[in-house]
Formats: C-alpha cells, sequence, structure tokens
C-alpha cells in the first residue's frame, strides 16, 4: 500500500472528554497500549494484545515499553520574540513591558534576527513536548513571515499574527490603523490555512490600539472564514484602571472587545483574571476561549486564574506559557504552577484535568479538536513520549504510586523538559532527548 500502517507500543494516555464533566470516563488508559499510524495520522488507538492480532503481521511495532505516550502538547498563548527576555527581573505588567519587551521586540525589525529566535522558539516548543501554539510575533510583519516559515520547516502546527499597536507605546513598535490592516491582510493572504499554518489577528491590548485600529481588527476577523483572533484581557490591575480611563463607554474591559467585533469561535484571550461573571458569561456565550497562564500571573505578579467560575459558565480554557512573562516552555512546569494558583484560590486541579487542559481542552478552546489534542482515529499524530524515569526523584516518587492519577500527578509536579523522551510531529520523531538519534530531526 502507499501509506503502510506502523505502530508504537507503550503506555497510552490520552482524553476523549474533560474530566470536569465525564469524570473517569474522559481519559482512556492502556497500561500496554498500541498506537497504530497510517501517513501522519491516528489509524487505532487500544490494548496492545486485541491490536497486535489484528494488524497485518509484516507491521513494524516500536517497543516504547516503559514509557508513556500523550498527545503533544498544546500551548494557547506564547510570544516568540519574548524568547530571549524570560527570566527579566523586578517588575509587574506594565512597567516589565516598557523596560523589557518593548525593547526585544524592537530587535525583530531585523529579519536576520527574527529567523535566528522563531528557529530556537520552534525547537524549544518540540524539546518540550509542544507540538501546537498560538504565538504572537511582534509588530514588523517579517517576524511573523519568520515564525511561519520556522514552523512549517517542522510541519508543526502554528497559530500566529501581527501585533496591532498603533498608540501608548514606542514610536519604532508602532503601526498605524491603515497599514496594521494592510499588512495583516497580506500576511493572511500568504499563510492562513497554508499546510499546518493559521492565522490570528492580533491587537496586542486594549490600551494600545486606536478605536480605529479596534475596528479593523474586529472587521479582519470577521472577513476570512477559520480566521484567529488574540489578545490580552485583564491580567493586572493597574491595566484594568487604565483601560476603564480610556473607555469610560465601556461596561468593562472584556466589554471594549466586544464592542470592536473581537468576541467569538477562536478569539483567545490570555489571562482574563479581573472579569466579573458578566464577562465570563460574555465569554461563554460568544464561544471565546481564555488562556490561562500560571507562569506569568505569578511571576508578574498579576493575580490568581479562577478556573472554578470559568467552567460554571461554560467558558472554553486553555494554557498558556505566556513566555517571556511566563518562566518556561514545558507546559508540565506550566500544570505544577496552575496546580498551584487554583491551590491559592481554594479550588483543586486533578491530574486528569491538567493534563486534559494541556492536550484535549488547549485544542477545544482553539476549535482545533477534530484534528489535534487524542488519538481518536483520523487525528493528525503529534505525540509526546514520556520517560517517567528521567530523573532520580521522579522514579523513586513514581515506584510509590499505586494509581494512575497519583503517577500523572508527581509527572506534573515533578517534571519539566528532561521528561520529554520523544517528540513526533504527523507521525515523525522531531526531537529525541537521548541514544543513537538524540537532538532534533529536520523534516525530509
Ligand atoms: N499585555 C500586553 N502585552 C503583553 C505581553 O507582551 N505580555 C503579557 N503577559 N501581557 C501583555
Ligand atoms: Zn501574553
Amino acid at each position: 500500500a502507499a501509506f503502510p500502517l506502523r505502530a508504537l507500543r507503550a503506555e497510552i494516555v490520552h482524553f476523549l472528554a474533560d474530566p470536569a464533566e465525564r469524570g473517569a470516563d474522559a481519559l482512556q488508559h492502556f497500561a500496554d497500549g498500541l498506537l497504530v499510524l497510517r501517513d501522519g495520522r491516528v489509524a487505532e488507538c487500544g490494548p496492545a494484545a486485541d491490536l497486535l492480532a489484528t494488524l497485518p503481521a509484516d507491521t513494524p511495532v516500536e517497543d516504547l515499553r516503559g514509557r508513556m505516550i500523550l498527545p503533544g502538547f498544546v500551548d494557547t498563548h506564547v510570544h516568540y520574540a519574548q524568547t530571549d527576555i524570560i527570566a527579566s527581573h523586578g517588575e509587574q505588567l506594565l512597567a516589565w513591558l516598557e523596560k523589557y519587551t518593548f525593547p526585544a521586540e524592537r530587535r525583530f525589525a531585523d529579519p536576520a534576527h527574527a529567523a535566528e529566535v522563531a528557529g530556537f522558539f520552534c525547537d524549544e516548543l518540540l524539546r518540550n513536548g509542544t507540538t501546537t501554539a498560538m504565538a504572537f510575533a511582534t509588530v514588523h510583519p517579517a517576524s511573523v513571515d519568520a515564525l511561519f516559515e520556522a514552523a512549517q520547516a517542522r510541519r508543526m502546527r502554528l497559530i500566529a499574527g501581527k501585533v496591532l499597536m498603533d498608540r501608548n507605546c514606542p514610536d519604532f513598535l508602532r503601526d498605524t490603523a491603515e497599514s496594521g490592516e494592510r499588512e495583516s491582510r497580506a500576511l493572511i493572504e500568504r499563510w492562513h490555512g497554508r499546510e499546518r499554518l493559521l492565522y490570528a489577528v492580533t491587537p496586542r491590548f486594549a490600551p494600545t490600539s486606536t478605536p480605529a485600529q479596534m475596528d479593523t481588527a474586529g472587521r479582519l476577523f470577521a472577513e476570512y472564514p477559520g480566521l484567529y483572533l488574540q489578545s490580552h484581557v485583564a491580567e493586572n490591575r493597574g491595566e484594568v484602571a487604565w483601560v476603564a480611563e480610556l473607555h469610560p463607554e465601556a461596561r468593562s474591559y472584556l466589554d471594549v472587545y466586544e464592542r470592536h467585533g473581537q468576541l467569538g469561535p477562536r478569539s483567545v484571550y490570555a489571562h482574563c483574571i479581573w472579569l466579573d461573571d458578566i464577562d465570563r458569561a460574555r465569554m461563554a456565550a460568544t464561544g471565546s476561549a481564555m488562556s490561562f497562564c500560571p507562569t506569568s500571573n505569578l511571576f508578574l505578579g498579576s493575580g490568581l486564574f479562577d478556573l472554578e467560575r470559568a467552567h460554571a459558565l461554560g467558558v472554553r480554557v486553555g494554557l498558556g506559557t505566556d513566555v517571556g512573562g511566563g518562566t518556561s516552555f514545558s507546559m508540565l512546569a506550566t500544570l505544577n504552577e496552575a496546580y498551584k494558583v487554583l491551590q491559592l484560590n481554594g479550588q483543586n486541579l486533578s491530574a486528569e484535568r491538567a493534563f486534559y487542559l494541556a492536550t484535549l481542552g488547549g485544542a477545544r478552546s482553539l476549535y482545533l479538536d477534530e484534528r489535534i489534542g487524542s488519538f481518536a482515529p483520523g487525528r493528525e499524530a503529534d505525540f509526546i513520549v514520556l520517560d517517567p524515569a528521567a530523573t532520580p526523584l521522579l522514579e523513586r516518587r513514581l515506584a510509590r504510586a499505586e494509581t494512575l492519577s497519583e503517577r500523572l500527578f508527581a509527572l506534573m509536579m515533578l517534571g519539566d523538559d528532561r521528561c520529554i523522551a520523544e517528540t513526533h510531529v504527523l507521525g515523525e520523531r522531531r526531537w529525541v532527548r537521548s541514544g543513537k538519534l538524540k537532538g532534533h530531526i529536520q523534516a525530509k
């Protein structure tokens, strides 16, 4: 056949639903499982004993027993141009933007710099087991080209866009309502829907766009089928107060976006901390999504996300690293901090819910769950191979864990990039942590 089957044998965990709704039925766990692939997609996933009996006898089976296969992680909010200012000391949001972020983003006027950082960024995602990301570029159109080119070379799924920013920012990062729209259109025509790449209209946040630019962003979002929109909302109390001054007509910070046509399916808002239930209900009703970015929210001292209220009101939620406000590219480290944020809020994050949010939940928040996020037949074969003995402490703790829940919880609290033994994109190995193939593997 043109597309022969092949299979990987290991412990397998993936989700078919939200554990907060479906409990134990949400998750499929095969202690000795088989993931069967054809042409970069999932053909079947189930118990090895059953599937090995039905597969053609000559199907190659790779033996990864002792390891755990999960769907690739989905990072729903990250800034590739902030890679080099991760871990910059001492400020909260608005001062941090002025002192570190804007100067770092200025350098992306140079396409060679953009290309170098984009390559590192995509490799770092893969090294951390992230196979799909929704990312901010900078105001420079060539910074978007550089990022899409880097993702395309690795066959990764990526949603990205050019930052729109025409006020309250340095001159060297400022576009206009007119140039921002024209440049966004050209990028949409060039990239949106090309292979695995999707475009997001990217107004940075309400304070840095004029009402005229906010209108153009909303119009673009409505005009092209399948287009995304990404922004920030209600992250920091000083920011919220500033938006209230800039927009006395609006009921709330979120309402500014709604008035400009920026809520709807495939709009994704980072942070969503200082919202009320009217805002949350608007997000749910419009099909907008929240990106919960715990490492950033703690690092920048922004506040504590309320997952319980988001869930109660039926809002789609994914997880974001928000590098460089966030402090790790690792979704495992992000789950660790998510757990602690919710503890401080008197809420409890189960390990199952955590891994759901990092995989299928993220995919759902991006309306991509028919393509990625699980091992349902036909899904794109983006997956990771976790090494549960990656560190001596993890190995020791897992030896004392009795249930899958306990083991997943130890992995998210003690694990990080060291646990990602392999990352596969569309069925091909792109990252191997150790052994003969060690390192990143170029796409053919
Ligand atoms: N709000 C506006 N811009 C940014 C940014 O770059 N990072 C974060 N965390 N919040 C923002
Ligand atoms: Zn951000």
